[in-house]
């Protein structure tokens, strides 16, 4: 199995990129950390939370970053809703989150586990890097970050920027040069693998996650007759799929101000820093393949 921690900000895809990953037997989910992102965190938290209380499960949930390290903070609830998770009825009485910060939450999974973690951010990646500012022991023990974020090429968020890097570009430039292995599961593949009208009209009566699933994304405001971007689900499908997807290894550089902030400019000749990459870049992905992969995994949940 594959041991990772997810840190999220759900967020629709965010959601049903949780559920793949709380169910799939070949991922061991060990802690779940939330950051301000799609809505507050607090909003955050508790969607993740509505997620694994409707599996019944019980990984440890840490709140994370309120704000991003230096910009301000700007929502996507205009996509997302104004609670991040529209569209179907969660119960509303949740555990409270550890009594401790993500960082810190971060940090002890970490240290502690017997194996190399994989972390998974699926938001902007604020707390990953308060990690390694606070705690820089902790990058011998991280495997890899398989994130999504960035794109090639056009921004979802500015012509140039995707969301998740656009909310915390110092974060995100932190990350990219922190010197571990991170593959960028960013647009230039997740708005290639669309779900599509026909896999959202299946899940509707698959079973019961089907049926919760169909009804948060029906509500995604990021939408086209195409299908819709699962974003953040690409970086499970990579996890367990990497066959279906392209990568190219390349530098990539985080702009941090001016009109470009928050884009991801991939070295794609080597031109720039002389051949040296610091990143495996997805470029292509089997879209059949995801969505008959994303109704398999949903149809074998059995709930
Ligand atoms: C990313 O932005 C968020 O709105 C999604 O959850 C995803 O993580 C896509 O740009
Ligand atoms: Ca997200």
């Amino acid at each position: 199995t594959i041991k990772i921690i997810m840190d999220t900000d759900p967020g629709i895809d965010d959601a049903a990129a949780l559920t793949m990953a709380l169910n799939d037997p070949e991922i061991d989910l060990r802690l779940v950390t939330t950051v301000a992102g799609n809505v507050t965190v607090d909003k955050t938290t508790k969607n993740a939370q509505k997620i694994l209380r409707f599996f019944n499960k019980d990984v440890p949930v840490a709140a994370g970053a309120k704000q991003p390290l230096i910009k301000e903070f700007e929502d996507a609830a205009r996509i997302h809703g104004e609670s991040g998770m529209p569209g179907y009825d969660f119960p509303e009485d949740l555990p409270k989150p550890l009594d401790k910060t993500a960082v810190e939450a971060l940090h002890d999974e970490i240290m502690s586990s017997d194996e190399p973690i994989t972390l998974v951010p699926t938001g902007s990646y604020t707390n990953i890097a308060l990690l390694f500012s606070e705690h820089p022991e902790v990058k011998d023990h991280i495997e890899r970050i398989v994130a999504m974020g960035g794109s090639l090429g056009l921004g979802n968020m500015t012509s140039a920027a995707e969301f998740n890097v656009f909310t915390d570009p110092d974060a995100a430039k932190i990350v990219y040069q922190s010197g571990i292995p991170i593959v960028m599961v960013g647009l230039d593949i997740t708005m290639q693998a669309l779900l599509t009208p026909e896999s959202l009209s299946k899940l509707e009566h698959m079973n019961k996650t089907g049926k919760m699933l169909h009804d948060i994304i029906s509500n995604d405001g990021d939408n086209s007759e195409a299908g819709i971007a699962m974003h953040d689900v690409n970086t499970i499908f990579y996890l367990l799929h990497p066959e279906a997807i392209t990568t190219e290894a390349m530098w990539i550089d985080v702009i941090t101000d001016g009109p470009a902030i928050g884009e991801t400019v991939g070295d794609i000749r080597g031109a720039y820093h002389d051949g040296e990459t610091n990143a495996d870049v997805c470029v292509d992905i089997d879209s059949a393949a995801f969505n008959k992969w994303f109704l398999e995994e949903v149809a074998a949940i059995n709930y």
